[in-house]
């Protein structure tokens, strides 16, 4: 079964196409970069796929997320909020909400699964806050718990976020440039973490980067776009520079100044096992 699926999505804003790609197919357990200039269709793609964006109607396009339709023909399925449970987002725009606390925020990741009634009386359990502070641990956010989300950096912002999609247990993880502005050790942590989550637990990733090392260093696939459609899907070590060159064209040397400041490379990259056991990964594969 594929995690993601997308078949004849188009998107116009006025007369310009955003998006246009025939079809993608993600499959389970991959964690996949999305790569391409400014304006080429990334957050565009992510936005479909999380349904917050519908595709124009009357191409009777389709996403599905691990077999269920998310939308059709620009209408969203009825089951969308259930959906987007299993649908992770580490988005720039509108990660956190800025007026609760940091810790709140991660356990939000616990609604879609928390019973009804539990929800609307707002209280969480022990086992809740436990979990969520494991994970802001996890991303080297703990000692932020309490602090309002709008105080935070953005970089501090984006591993919370990384912590709430963790907490949400989610199936699929969109990352929207999740390490666009940050300092090299804290893009580290963020797709480090976003991997471990990939191979410990099987979450299949969507992430899109500017900086193409990231993308080979941490990424098994990579999709290529480019005014708005695909240009290539291949594994991440197969990137060269010719290809490269065909997707980013006249403005790839300027690119790469710009971004391609190199990854950091450390020792200790992969969590211990300590700490993937800390996350209760094995229950969580159990239940
Ligand atoms: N809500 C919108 N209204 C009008 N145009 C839009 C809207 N959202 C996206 N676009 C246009 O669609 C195209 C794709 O935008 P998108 O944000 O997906 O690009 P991107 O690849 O994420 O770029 P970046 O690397 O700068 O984030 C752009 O030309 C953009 O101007
Ligand atoms: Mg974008």
């Amino acid at each position: 079964m594929k995690a993601i699926e997308l078949n004849n999505i188009r998107k116009t804003f006025g007369a310009r196409l955003a998006l246009d790609v025939e079809t993608l197919a993600i499959d389970g357990g991959r964690m996949v970069a999305v790569i391409g200039p400014s304006g080429a269709g990334k957050s565009t793609l992510m936005r479909h796929i999380s349904g917050l964006v519908t595709s124009d109607r009357g191409t009777r396009g389709s996403i599905r997320v691990h077999d269920e339709l998310i939308q059709s023909n620009g209408r969203l399925s009825r089951s969308i909020r259930r959906l987007r449970a299993e649908i992770g987002v580490v988005f720039q725009q509108f990660n956190l909400v800025g007026r609760l606390t940091l810790l709140q925020n991660v356990l939000i990741g616990t609604l879609s699964r928390t019973p009804f009634y539990r929800r609307w009386s707002r209280s969480f359990t022990h086992a809740e806050k436990c979990e969520a502070m494991r994970a802001l641990d996890f991303v080297g956010m703990s000692e932020f718990a309490a602090q309002r989300a709008s105080t935070l950096s953005g970089g501090q912002q984006q591993r919370g976020a990384v912590a709430r999609a963790i907490v949400q247990r989610a199936r699929v993880v969109l990352a929207d440039e999740p390490i666009a502005s940050l300092d090299p050790e804290s893009a580290r942590v963020v797709m480090q973490r976003l991997r471990d989550m990939n191979q410990s637990d099987g979450v299949t990733v969507l992430v899109s980067v500017h900086q193409i090392d990231y993308a080979s260093r941490y990424c098994d696939d990579v999709v290529a776009m480019r005014d708005g459609r695909i240009l290539d899907v291949c594994p991440a070590d197969r990137l060269d520079l010719d290809k490269l060159k065909a997707i980013y064209g006249e403005r790839f040397e300027a690119m790469q100044a710009e971004y391609l400041a190199p990854a950091p490379v450390r020792a200790d990259e992969a969590a211990s096992a300590d700490e993937l056991k800390h996350l209760d990964i094995e229950a969580r594969l159990n239940d």
